[in-house]
């Protein structure tokens, strides 16, 4: 009779697709440091100024478009060989599927969907074209990004929360696990769970984790391969 399968949760964040030359929003060179949220990532921002909330949008879904997954998503989608692996990620690149992730929840939507402004449920898979604030959804609404803006619910956190309660692995990796609720989902770990930690800093309230300083492309890979009892792998070997 074959075992049941243990399975590992990653909680992921800008700082795996960092390396994919996709930049992150709180680092020295990021987003945010740039742009003013408050301009870009609200409902209130879209509904003053769609054209530069989809300028902005669009901008990032060509960049994502052109990106390619790295080392650190191709280990981590190896990691199904032998795991059953949900990857929880805050980022709205689908880096991680593209890698071979086939369990990909996205807690801040994706780039390459839009929805109605007036219905969440409205969503359509529009790849990488750009939108302007003449687009309609099917309701006759303004068609805006699919992403989840500050100040508004996140649907998928009651699945995440789910997943991470029944996890046997916890890896989380690249986030600086600023934004809530995403960062909650860190205490739902079941208290026997290996906790690990991957990061260019450590965040100094993480004590259950194991903390592993470094980056992504590199620790990753290493972890992934010792979880699956090898020595190196080689990531380009998955895709
Ligand atoms: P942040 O930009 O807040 O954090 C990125 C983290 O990745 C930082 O702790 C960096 O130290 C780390 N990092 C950067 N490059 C790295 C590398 N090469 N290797 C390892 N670590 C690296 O990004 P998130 O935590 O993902 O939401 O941000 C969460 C949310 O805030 C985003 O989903 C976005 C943003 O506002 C929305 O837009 C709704």
């Amino acid at each position: 009779m074959q075992s049941k399968k243990e399975k590992i949760v990653v909680i992921s964040g800008a700082g795996i697709s960092a390396e994919s030359g996709l930049v992150t929003f709180r680092d020295a060179d990021g987003l945010w440091q740039k742009y003013a949220v408050e301009e870009l990532a609200t409902p209130e921002a879209f509904a003053a100024n769609p054209e530069l909330v989809h300028r902005f949008y669009n901008a990032r879904r060509k960049q994502a478009a052109a990106a390619s997954p790295n080392a650190a998503h191709l280990a981590i989608a190896s990691l199904e060989q032998h795991y059953q692996v949900v990857v929880i990620t805050q980022n709205v690149d689908d880096l991680h599927e593209r890698a071979g992730s086939t369990q990909v929840i996205h807690l801040h939507g994706k780039l390459c969907e839009a929805r109605s402004s007036l219905n969440p449920e409205l969503v359509e898979y529009i790849g990488d074209v750009e939108l302007t604030e003449h687009d309609t959804a099917a309701d006759g609404s303004a068609l805006r990004p699919n992403i989840v803006w500050f100040g508004e619910e996140v649907p998928a956190m009651i699945t995440a929360i789910e997943e991470v309660e029944s996890a046997d692995k916890i890896l989380v990796v690249g986030s600086s696990l600023q934004v809530y609720p995403a960062a909650s989902l860190l205490s739902y770990a079941h208290h026997k769970a290996e906790k690990v930690l991957i990061n260019l800093e450590s965040p100094d309230f993480i004590s259950e984790y194991r903390f592993l300083q470094g980056k992504t492309a590199t620790e990753v890979p290493k972890l992934v391969a010792s979880w699956l009892g090898m020595a190196a792998i080689n990531p380009t070997k998955f895709v």
